[in-house]
């Protein structure tokens, strides 16, 4: 059984680098061929024993309520129509042992405010945190890349963060950890800074968007102010939360997109679209199709 029970999915973020998708609706609501990826992410915390899922909503968040509530009229015409494979899969979105509670974020002061918003829900447990804009496709034989770092947790017993090696010129992107070897895959953090520029960045290993993290937490990002940006930075909480406590970086069994960008959008649809057994096929011909045509 897992001990994290609790996951939030910060979602209030303003998506400008999708524009004009993300004008009315959170780009978590943009698919991956037939489903949003804030789905994805909830079945991942959903295969991490997960059962309370907490969004922490901005101004476009009705799409995101809509999905993960019943769907009464969709429901009765499918189900008028005899469509029960697709009423099935309308009802099955989220499974019944699993709550849905949402906050609003106000105005978005960063990812670091967006988290603490979860505070009053999650209290003093570990809790996970799952950006759905990184889609995370597991390596074959692995569980889903938050129940490998769930099970790492209950053997640790403190805050995992996944990472992965990025190229230095896209350091300041993210938070940048330095760390020393722990045991395989695993690193024990020394040090973590949101955003270095290439030249000062301690390595070029990157936090993505999954963590395990301590309820202690919350009071550091209460108290840490604004950094990188002008906002409140989840960065700057781990930081903190570091002079008390171990933190170890994860270098997770998967594949990570970065569906924010319109780059890692494609290559998710592209790799997900060749996986999808009513795509599969077809697409894989397609593409085959056309670099023949480019040569
Ligand atoms: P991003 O840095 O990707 O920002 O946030 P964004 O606003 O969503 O996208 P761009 O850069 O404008 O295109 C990382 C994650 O933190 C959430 C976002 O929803 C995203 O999942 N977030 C960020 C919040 O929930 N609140 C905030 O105040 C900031």
């Amino acid at each position: 059984m897992s001990a994290i029970k609790k996951a939030v999915f910060p979602v209030a973020g303003l998506g400008s680098r999708f524009l004009p998708a993300t004008k009315a609706q959170p780009k978590e609501m943009l698919p991956i061929v037939d489903k949003p990826l804030i789905q994805y992410a909830v079945e991942e915390a959903v295969a991490a024993g997960i059962t309370e899922m907490i969004f922490i909503t901005g101004r476009n968040k009705r799409a995101i309520e809509d999905h993960f509530d019943k769907a009464y009229e969709l429901e009765a015409e499918l189900e008028a129509h005899g469509k029960e494979q697709l009423l099935k899969l309308v009802r099955g979105v989220i499974p019944k042992n699993v709550n849905c509670i949402y906050i609003r974020q106000s105005e978005p002061l960063g990812l670091g405010h967006a988290v603490l918003c979860a505070r009053p829900v999650v209290g003093n447990e570990p809790f996970a945190v799952l950006l759905a804009d990184d889609f995370m496709d597991s390596a074959p034989g692995h569980k889903p890349v938050l129940a490998q770092m769930t099970d790492l947790y209950a053997y640790e017993k403190c805050s995992v963060l996944a990472v992965q090696d990025v190229p230095r010129a896209h350091t300041r992107q993210y938070g940048i950890v330095s760390a020393s070897a722990y045991r395989p895959d695993l690193e024990l953090v020394s040090g973590i800074v949101e955003k270095p520029q290439p030249e000062e960045a301690p390595s070029t290993l990157a936090v993505v968007g999954r963590y395990v993290l301590s309820g202690s937490i919350f009071e550091d990002l209460e108290n840490i102010g604004t950094g990188a940006g002008g906002e409140i930075q989840l960065t700057d909480g781990i930081a903190a939360l570091m002079a008390r406590e171990r933190v170890l970086a994860y270098r997770y069994a998967g594949q990570r997109y970065d569906c924010g960008s319109k780059l890692g959008y494609l290559k998710a649809t592209t790799a997900m679209g060749l996986k999808h057994p009513e795509t599969a096929e077809g697409f894989a011909e397609f593409l085959a199709e056309l670099r023949e045509k480019q040569g």
